[in-house]
């Protein structure tokens, strides 16, 4: 899974997120987190359709999506991954995720038939978002197949210690995918990342792509401009030393951008 990757969710039509995958690509971009259709956004369909006008091999890119809450229970999952596959226009997708533990979620029923998926190649890999600790080893208890990603939101202003701690164990050995990492623009306005951008004629967003790469997480961030896209990229040039990471630790200020009433942290 490569470590920096574009999400694709919120563009205000097809053709914006289409033109905006094309440019991704172009770029150099080779992750595309996309999601089930929302209401009127159609980005799987211009994911789909801007990868297969692109020259990028589909064996070269690593393509996620997600079920919906509404979607959790046995027949949904397959219902909703066939037809994310269908505006896909995939064979498979590298990853599919539970996208909320809520709804129709339950860990036997839910993770059965994300087994199912994988046993017949519809997808790579089982991912679960939005997933606290202890859910994750509930998952991780009665899943058959091993979870291979937990994409949750994380930046300067939320570390995710706990959860980073319990990833990175041998026992456990979870991706963390990272959403929201520059946590909507807000880094921008931080004094130790504009000072550390300082240093390294970067920007505060550059910076805290770059903090999560030392975190050893991967990234999506959304960037509906090329010239971002391009900023973004180019994080993967900066390395930041020991000073710069403690500063950037040393952070007080929490901030989570993403947050609702039945999220399972609340
Ligand atoms: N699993 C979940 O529940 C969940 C929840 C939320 C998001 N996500 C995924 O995560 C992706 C990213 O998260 P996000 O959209 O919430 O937040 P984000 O990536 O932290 O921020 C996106 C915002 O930052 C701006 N931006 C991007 N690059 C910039 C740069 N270099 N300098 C200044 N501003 C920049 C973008 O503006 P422009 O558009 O003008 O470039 C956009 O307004 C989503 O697209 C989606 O795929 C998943």
């Amino acid at each position: 899974m490569p470590m920096l990757g574009v999400g694709t969710f919120d563009h205000a039509d097809y053709d914006t997120c289409y033109e905006n995958v094309q440019q991704a690509l172009d770029v150099g971009y080779r992750h595309i987190d996309t999601t089930e259709q929302v209401e009127a956004y159609y980005n799987e369909e211009a994911v789909g359709d801007a990868v297969a006008a692109s020259s990028v091999d589909r064996e070269s890119l690593f393509v996620a999506t997600k079920v919906p809450p509404a979607d959790l229970d046995q027949s949904g999952v397959r219902r909703s991954a066939e037809e994310s596959l269908d505006r896909l226009g995939m064979e498979y997708v590298d990853l599919l995720y539970v996208h909320w533990p809520t709804g129709k979620y339950d860990p036997v029923e839910t993770f059965d038939a994300f087994a199912a998926l994988r046993e017949e190649g519809l997808i790579e890999e089982i991912g679960v978002s939005n997933f606290t600790v202890d859910l994750l080893k509930e998952a991780i208890d009665v899943a058959d197949a091993p979870i291979f990603a937990n994409q949750v939101e994380m930046h300067p202003l939320l570390p995710q210690e706990d959860l980073r701690e319990f990833c990175s164990r041998d026992d456990v050995d979870v991706e963390l995918v990272v959403y929201s990492p520059i946590a909507r623009g807000d880094v921008e306005h931080v004094t130790e990342l504009q000072e550390v951008a300082r240093k390294h004629g970067a920007t505060p967003e550059q910076v805290s792509l770059a903090w999560l790469r030392e975190k050893n997480v991967t990234a999506i961030p959304r960037a509906t401009t090329e010239d971002h896209l391009r900023e973004n990229w180019l994080s993967l040039a900066l390395e930041l030393d020991d000073e710069d990471m403690a500063k950037l630790d040393a952070i007080k200020e929490r901030e989570r951008v993403v947050n609702r009433d039945d999220a399972p942290w609340n």
